[in-house]
């Protein structure tokens, strides 16, 4: 007679265990290549949304961002449209004229390399990528001025590309713009 326990049983048990525990970690090793392989698919075959492109060769020749169309705008329904460009290494229009208490946009792009647009104190912070127009949207409560630098590292002038936003009254705005159609504050 054996004095040794029965372990049989037990290890069946252990076994199937296992088993279990494998065939769940394969099954999620497999859910998770599956998403990233979907996330990949899907990605390069649906375009993201509100992506809007602009030949940095052609800038200044025509489209949107020649220089005459650059600057701030008013629209129809009373919101303003800020249009510039960035290259090394400065901003065209280098100040911006925005009206207080006022939708404004801002729709940029740069003609050579990546650059980054912050507005201090709002919510204004991207990067200016050729090919691509940035569209951010903000408003500034009072007026006053704001430094707008370049804080994507673009070259030995980088530290110098610094732009500035200035905040007037809403009413003198819509004044100058009964005589301009595009405003910057550029002396
Ligand atoms: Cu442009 Cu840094």
């Amino acid at each position: 007679m054996s004095i040794e326990p029965d372990h049989s049983a037990g290890e069946a048990v252990a076994a199937g265990v296992e088993r279990r525990w494998a065939t769940l970690s394969i099954a999620i090793v497999g859910l998770l290549v599956g998403m990233a392989a979907f996330i990949g698919i899907h990605q390069a075959t649906m375009p993201q949304g509100h992506v809007e492109t602009a030949d940095p060769r052609t800038l200044h020749v025509s489209g949107e961002f020649i220089e005459s169309n650059l600057g701030s705008a008013v629209e129809p329904d009373g919101s303003v449209t800020v249009r510039a460009v960035g290259q090394q290494y400065s901003f065209t229009p280098q100040c911006v004229v925005v009206p207080a208490g006022t939708p404004v946009t801002f729709r940029a792009t740069s003609a050579d390399v990546v650059h980054g647009l912050l507005i201090e104190g709002t919510n204004i912070n991207t990067m200016l990528v050729p090919g691509y127009v940035s569209v951010l949207q903000t408003s500034f409560a009072v007026p006053g001025e704001h430094v707008m630098p370049c804080q994507e590292f673009c070259g030995i002038g980088h530290q110098g590309m610094w732009g500035k936003i200035r905040v007037v009254d809403k009413a003198a705005f819509l004044n100058a713009t009964a005589t301009k159609r595009r405003l910057t504050c550029v002396d």
